[in-house]
């Protein structure tokens, strides 16, 4: 459960209201994704009271805005790590090994997948393909790519996240 005090977004009104205009009227439910965007990258995730607002701000049913947070895996819900690792298990990665990577990670870490470590440094993710088969395996690294990973990489890339 989210803390009752965290700071309200609605400062960002002004900004949805100019995306509301590129609507035509009626089709305000567009806004869901837009304003869950820019609120999580302000808030770093978005909180239970984002969504209460949301719902009296557009005019939408709760439940669809629960819809686009479950389907888009990049929403968060919790606070996470200042670096969030995530790393793809999909064909091609896994092919390059992927899961070796991933279970060293959780080593390294001391973690499990979906987990932040005690000094919240670090959170680790696995997601389904980062378009970027062809330089497999992949670990993203907050908006950073990092390709044809191996686990020595991966160790000198945790030294250098501070
Ligand atoms: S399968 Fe990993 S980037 Fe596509």
């Amino acid at each position: 459960m989210n803390a009752p005090d965290l700071p309200s977004m609605r400062h960002l009104q002004p900004e949805f209201e100019a995306l509301k205009k590129r609507f035509p009227a009626g089709f305000e439910s567009s806004l869901t994704l837009p304003c869950l965007r820019r609120i999580q990258e302000v808030r770093g995730f978005v909180a239970e009271q984002d969504i209460d607002w949301l719902v009296e701000y557009i005019g939408v049913p709760r439940v669809q805005i629960e819809e686009v947070l479950t389907f888009y895996t990049q929403f968060r819900r919790q606070p996470i790590g200042r670096w969030h690792l995530q790393t793809c298990r999909n064909v091609s990665c896994s092919m390059r090994g992927a899961e070796g990577l991933i279970d060293h990670l959780c080593r390294r870490l001391g973690v499990k997948v979906g987990e932040t470590t005690d000094d919240g440094r670090f959170t680790l993710s696995v997601v389904e393909c980062l378009g970027s088969c062809g330089t497999a395996p992949v670990v993203m690294v907050n908006d950073a790519y990092h390709e044809n990973m191996d686990a020595a990489k991966l160790d000198a890339l945790l030294q250098e996240l501070k």
